[in-house]
């Protein structure tokens, strides 16, 4: 298994093949397949974001969302959350001080039964603007025959495809987190909020810690083992709850919701939906869940963009081959 290659899949995303043949829709399976040829194949683990740890919790409503929503999530009740915190990539041995993003996902269980999904990543953006950017991307971080992945390949396909650069800077500029607890999470996609009257409002979702973010140092990154934020989390819950505002930033008439590369400005409006509670952490309470991100709530739906509907697709492939021992 080449964890170069792993690592910097985790980074990567983009449209067309190595050969600079571009894709013409990319599926599921596709990423399925490429997924495989960078990780090898993992029997019984999940074909991205492979490392990872279960928690609990429980989310606590402003009244914010109501006001944008008719969702129960947003009705003043609390609901039970079960999170999973996770590597990005394949790897079920993922270096933890590596550059590359850190995923979150959360199942909500409102008190009326329903249930809504969140999977999110520590990048603010996405490495490609479509499916097919993305697949070539990945595709040109598989290894040739002598387990050699070709970096100057990889540079070249991020400049003629400059959609998978923003989520490349963001990583050299910004240092990996010391705690899965300390570090925000963001949704990526656009989403709406649907209200009684079928007013949609556009919104991205972030998790933020409440205690701020804590980054590794340089040094940290060079001295800590590949292992520690199970533990770590471990013993930070053991003290205590970590807690996390979930925000809203709502969109305005011209921000774009179908390309996850691109933030959208700075100043929108940002609104608290409520506030998540991580109260124990290490047993196997997410071994069964699918964090599909378009199973959402009434009140809330999926924008357009290709990206955030194609992941439906591949993770029920992946949930199905990794609960067959595939
Ligand atoms: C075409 C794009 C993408 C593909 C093909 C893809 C594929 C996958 C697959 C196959 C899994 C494993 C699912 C399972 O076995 O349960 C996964 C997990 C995950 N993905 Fe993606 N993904 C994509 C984009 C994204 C984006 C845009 C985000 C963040 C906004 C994201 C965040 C996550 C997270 C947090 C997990 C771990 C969920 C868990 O802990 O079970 N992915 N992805």
């Amino acid at each position: 298994m080449n964890f170069k290659a792993l690592s910097l899949s985790a980074c990567l995303v983009s449209t067309m093949a190595a050969s600079g043949v571009a894709h013409a829709e990319a599926t599921g399976v596709d990423f399925i397949n490429v997924f495989e040829k960078l990780a090898g194949k993992q029997p019984g683990v999940r074909k991205g974001h492979a490392k990872g740890v279960c928690a609990v919790g429980e989310f606590t409503p402003t009244d914010a969302g109501g006001r944008y929503s008719s969702s129960a999530l947003f009705n003043g009740e609390k609901s039970t959350a079960n999170i999973r915190f996770s590597m990005a990539g394949g790897n079920p041995a993922a270096n933890e001080t590596e550059r590359s993003p850190r995923g979150v996902g959360v199942k909500f269980t409102m008190a009326d039964g329903s249930v809504h999904y969140i999977a999110g990543l520590t990048t603010p953006v996405f490495p490609g603007k479509s499916p097919e950017v993305f697949l070539g991307l990945l595709e040109t971080l598989v290894p040739d025959e002598q387990g050699k992945v070709d970096f100057s390949q990889v540079a070249q396909y991020r400049q003629e495809h400059p959609s998978t650069l923003p989520q490349f800077n963001w990583l050299q500029a910004n240092n990996p987190p010391s705690s899965y607890a300390s570090v925000n999470y963001h949704g990526i996609h656009a989403f709406y909020f649907v209200d009684d009257q079928g007013k949609k409002t556009k919104f991205k979702w972030r998790l933020v810690p409440t205690e701020g973010q804590k980054l590794l140092t340089k040094a940290q990154m060079k001295q800590l083992p590949d292992t520690f934020l199970a533990d770590k989390l471990k013993e930070e819950l053991s003290q205590g709850p970590a807690h996390f505002e979930l925000q809203a930033v709502i969109g305005q008439a011209d921000d774009v919701t179908n390309n996850p590369s691109q933030a959208w400005p700075e100043d929108r409006e940002v609104i608290t939906l409520g506030t998540l509670s991580i109260t124990s952490s290490g047993d196997n309470s997410c071994d069964l869940i699918n964090f599909d991100p378009n199973a959402l709530a009434q009140g809330v739906e999926s924008s357009d963009d290709r990206i955030l509907r194609l992941r439906s697709t591949a993770y029920a492939i992946s949930f199905g081959k990794r609960l067959s021992g595939q």
